[in-house]
């Protein structure tokens, strides 16, 4: 891999991006110490302080706009197995692409690409880990939902390890991109929502149902008094 490092950086989406578009070589790597403006999901603000993982990917195969989904399924997989094998804890995978730590997020997943037409020429796949600080240096409207490995370990993690461990669980599972079958029934394993009653968000529209498995292109599947519905987008929580 290539490594592109900073120390400080507004994010390293965006500069996954511009640097795809420059032609630069699938499977490298922009890491930042800190984000300025770190983006999440839904336009959102993705708060990046110092001693967290924040990190891009580039793939630029030959790749249908499906795969965008699928490599964030990937991505999702290879950061629980990584901090299931780096730390004892046990992270989970919450629907479509947030890792959890005793039900908190503590990795948060943005792919983005460049397409044209039905091609894709790259994918920017972001990664967020809330490592190696203290929950207090997150805004404190997050403190109910969202962790750090430090908080729950009660210790700094290396995460030069992390990150050499996280890329080689990212290679083992990329072929696994072309047999999607396979990598969501690993997927399942690591599963939050599966089983669980769950209020789904999206949009304007809320509604809850039983999420009781994924389907073959990604949608998470709900049962709810209307029948089977098929989930594509939106913000899922546990219902209690
Ligand atoms: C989310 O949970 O909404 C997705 C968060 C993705 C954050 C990562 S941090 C590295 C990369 N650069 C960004 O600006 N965002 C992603």
């Amino acid at each position: 891999h290539q490594i592109i490092h900073y120390n400080q950086i507004d994010s390293t989406n965006r500069v996954a991006k511009e640097q795809a578009k420059n032609g630069v070589k699938e499977g490298t790597v922009i890491i930042s110490e800190e984000q300025t403006g770190g983006k999440g999901r839904l336009n959102r603000n993705f708060s990046s302080p110092q001693g967290g993982i924040w990190l891009s990917y580039i793939l630029s195969p030959d790749l249908k706009p499906v795969m965008a989904g699928r490599a964030t399924y990937l991505s999702a997989l290879a950061l629980a197995k990584t901090i299931n094998q780096i730390t004892n804890l046990d992270a989970k995978i919450k629907w479509p692409n947030d890792v959890l730590i005793n039900d908190k997020k503590v990795s948060g997943i943005l792919t983005e690409m460049g397409a044209e037409l039905d091609k894709v020429n790259y994918l920017a796949i972001g990664m967020g880990i809330n490592a190696n600080f203290a929950i207090s240096k997150l805004p404190v409207e997050l403190h109910n939902k969202v962790t750090t490995i430090f908080n729950e370990l009660g210790e700094q993690i290396d995460r030069v390890a992390f990150v050499q461990s996280l890329l080689q669980e990212i290679e083992k599972l990329y072929p696994k991109l072309d047999n999607f079958e396979e990598l969501l029934a690993e997927w399942k394993g690591y599963a939050y929502t599966l089983g669980q009653e769950v209020k789904i968000a999206d949009g304007n529209q809320e509604y809850s149902g039983l999420a009781v498995d994924i389907a073959d292109d990604g949608a998470l599947i709900v049962k709810t008094d209307r029948g089977q519905e098929k989930v594509y987008s939106g913000d899922v929580s546990l219902s209690h």
